[in-house]
């Protein structure tokens, strides 16, 4: 079995086979950006997009992923290295603070401006509402996402 994940294809060992998505990105990938928060589906801090749709990687088995596209974090900038709008903003504006749930809240942010470019206030807390932050980023997470929109309109 295999994993498409961001722009590489990842070889799954046998014994990896009874895990979660979320396991199998932090503890054998290397790909730590994905969090556990709850490990329940409920707080979003593991948010990863399967072919662009956000899922919950922690209540995920990693052999339902079949030929799907895992997209995490560490996939949103370009194969350069150039941040993708959503990464930039949020640093211009200081979005983060403890920064646990922000790699969920990027790859839901990131979902949500593929399917509605311009989304409204509305759209985004119905996107975004799933996706908790213990630290109370949710105003500027709004207001960053809300700011790349209309650079991209
Ligand atoms: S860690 Fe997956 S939803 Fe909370
Ligand atoms: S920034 Fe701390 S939990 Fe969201």
């Amino acid at each position: 079995m295999e994993l498409r994940i961001n722009s590489r294809l990842y070889a799954v060992a046998p014994d990896w086979r009874e895990e979660s998505l979320l396991q199998v990105l932090r503890e054998h990938l290397g790909l730590v950006g994905s969090k556990l928060g709850c490990g329940q589906g409920q707080c979003g801090a593991c948010t990863v997009l399967l072919n662009g749709e956000p899922v919950r990687s922690c209540v995920l088995p990693v052999t339902s992923v079949d030929t799907r596209l895992v997209t995490t974090v560490e996939g949103l900038a370009a194969p350069g290295g150039t941040l993708h709008p959503l990464q930039r903003v949020w640093l211009e504006q200081q979005v983060p603070q403890c920064g646990y749930c922000q790699a969920g809240q990027l790859v839901c942010a990131a979902a949500l401006l593929q399917r509605t470019p311009r989304p409204t206030a509305q759209q985004i807390d119905e996107a975004m509402g799933g996706n908790l932050c213990r630290c109370g980023t949710q105003h500027r997470i709004r207001q960053a996402l809300q700011a790349v929109a209309k650079e991209g309109a």
